[in-house]
């Protein structure tokens, strides 16, 4: 990439030129799609809005984290309920590919209506390289099929402009430090959400079950690693499996629900390494989140594997 000014200045001068009339942004709360968007504004003013979906498969607190960073990034934005939409779309749906293409499908028909209510004909995404490339666009395989890429029906009313296709990671980076935007504290997250976090179908209530586990699983693993001050792992969550496993409380059995939790290292989600935890951390996790949900965690696993041959996620 030139400096990241002339870059900003030609991607600007090359906005106005391909929109000439209203644009939606698609905004995911990740530095990419914000970055894309802040270019919209800067170039196209008020004739372009940011959509941020809530999906119902967004993480605890995700909704007001994400509020706050498009604030201090000084992003003009809007929050959508997607939710009924997006888990009646996957009703019953246990392929993790079907998932992600399922949710590619609902992220685009909402926007084509929400195009349509606003009279835009453009949809600005946040693509950047190494999105078309791991989702098959050249060189790789498909691996698994990015929401944003891959998933995107062949029969789109809308068109596609991708302002950052050819930036790779580091050069996302000086563009953002350029526009005097933080990056995000998060750990990279999937575009699927925790629909790739639940194993197999999702349901209202087992995301919530996810939900909190996974909650509990980046609450403790800030705290230990904050505490000890060193960086957090690339990436830390938890998995909620499609096995039935048995526990007691009391003189009760119960049939509840095994949750797998994982912490790799990482430089670019290429390849990563499972984490060495502390026992003591391990069983903090187990102890909080089989509390946290009684009768309905009975079991919490670690999970060892490298990718690869695993992947980062499960699904
Ligand atoms: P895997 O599981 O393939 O993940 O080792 C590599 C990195 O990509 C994230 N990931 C996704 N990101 N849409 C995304 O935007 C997806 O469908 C998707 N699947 C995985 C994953 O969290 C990891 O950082």
């Amino acid at each position: 990439m030139k400096d990241p000014s002339a870059f900003r200045r030609e991607a600007v001068e090359k906005l106005r030129k391909e929109v000439p009339g209203r644009a939606i942004v698609a905004a995911s709360g990740g530095i990419d799609s914000t970055l894309a968007a802040l270019l919209a504004q800067e170039a196209l003013g008020d004739r372009s809005d940011a959509l941020f979906v809530d999906t119902g498969l967004l993480r605890a607190g995700e909704v007001e984290s994400v509020r706050g960073f498009y604030r201090e990034a000084g992003l003009q934005f809007e929050i959508l309920d997607g939710a009924d939409r997006f888990l009646g779309a996957l009703q019953d749906v246990a392929d993790p590919e079907e998932k992600r293409r399922r949710i590619g499908r609902e992220f685009i028909r909402l926007f084509e209506a929400e195009a349509e209510r606003r009279g835009a004909e453009v949809l600005i995404q946040g693509t950047i390289a190494p999105d078309w490339i791991e989702s098959g666009g050249q060189l790789r395989d498909t691996i698994k099929t990015h929401h944003n890429v891959g998933g995107i029906p062949s029969d789109v009313k809308l068109r596609i402009v991708e302002p950052l296709r050819d930036l790779y990671k580091d050069e996302v980076r000086a563009l953002a430090h350029h526009l005097g935007v933080a990056s995000p504290d998060r750990q990279p997250f999937p575009g699927p959400g925790l629909a790739v976090r639940v194993n197999g179908p999702v349901s209202r209530e087992l995301l919530e079950i996810e939900r909190t586990a996974n909650r509990i699983v980046e609450e403790e693993i800030e705290r230990a690693f904050g505490a000890r001050q060193i960086p957090r792992p690339w990436q830390y969550f938890a998995v909620l499996l499609p096995v039935r496993t048995v526990g007691v409380t009391g003189d009760n059995r119960i049939y509840g629900h095994a949750v797998s939790v994982r912490a790799v290292e990482s430089i670019d989600a290429m390849t990563a390494t499972s984490m060495e935890l502390p026992h003591e951390l391990l069983r903090t996790l187990a102890e909080r989140i089989t509390r946290a949900l009684p009768g309905k965690v009975t079991r919490v696993l670690y999970d060892i594997t490298d990718k690869p041959p695993a992947t980062i996620e499960w699904e």
